[in-house]
């Protein structure tokens, strides 16, 4: 499956998927790395994994309509059938999801639906919450609301700050987000709605101990 990836930072979930892709485990290629920075880290992660990579400033369009019509032509130019974004910080409007209709998904450093919006990781912790981590969902018009696919749950830490907590999400990220496109180029997912169902593939999918996550751990009896 061919994907292009939108980012504006540091591109740590862009690496996950292509170094996933170099180790033989996702099968797809990133076609293009399209940022709206010129200083992001991902355009040089993308050029040493020898990927095609371009920045569209959004200050050279009048509009977002303009803008967002000149990053869907890059991305249907290079052929791709998935649009991955990979802390893209602008907001795509309904041209852009109109022309890949539920081919555009996310990651999101909360257990949505709570703590949507820049800070999800930080408005986490500040809410006292027990456990958290990463979203992977498709993207609708309303920002971190979409069907959700794959959602992975990190303890919180006693006295743990917002750097340690986002570094633990981060690596549970590198691992679901690649999982989901892997799924989607296996066309093994199924959307009903806002439930999102995943077709048995050929590994075992019964849930093993430890499949469940519960924190602080339960004691004995219970
Ligand atoms: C991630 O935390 C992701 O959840 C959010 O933006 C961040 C991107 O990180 N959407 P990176 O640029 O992939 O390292």
């Amino acid at each position: 499956m061919k994907i292009g990836i939108l980012a504006s930072g540091k591109g740590s979930n862009a690496q996950a998927i292509m170094d996933r892709i170099a180790a033989g485990v996702l099968h797809a290629s990133v076609e293009i790395v399209l940022s709206n920075r010129a200083d992001a880290q991902v355009l040089d992660r993308a050029r040493k994994a020898g990927v095609k990579s371009m920045t569209l400033d959004r200050r050279s369009f009048a509009t977002r309509k303009e803008y967002d019509a000149a990053l869907a032509d890059l991305l249907r130019q290079h052929g791709c059938e998935l649009v991955v974004l990979a802390g893209y910080m602008l907001v795509l409007g309904k041209n852009f999801l109109d022309a890949f209709p539920g081919r555009v998904i996310n990651i999101h450093p909360s257990l949505l639906p709570s703590f949507p919006g820049t800070h999800g990781a930080e408005s986490a912790l500040a809410h006292g919450v027990k456990l958290t981590g990463p979203t992977v969902h498709f993207v609708e018009e309303e920002i971190d609301t979409g069907p959700i696919i794959i959602q992975a749950a990190a303890p919180v830490m006693a006295g743990e700050d917002a750097d340690s907590l986002k570094n633990r999400i981060h690596a549970l990220e590198h691992r679901i987000y690649p999982q989901s496109i892997q799924w989607l180029a296996e066309d093994r997912i199924r959307v009903e709605g806002r439930q999102v169902f995943l077709e048995p593939g050929s590994r075992k999918s019964a849930p093993r101990d430890g499949d469940w996550l519960v924190w602080p751990p339960l004691e004995e009896g219970f």
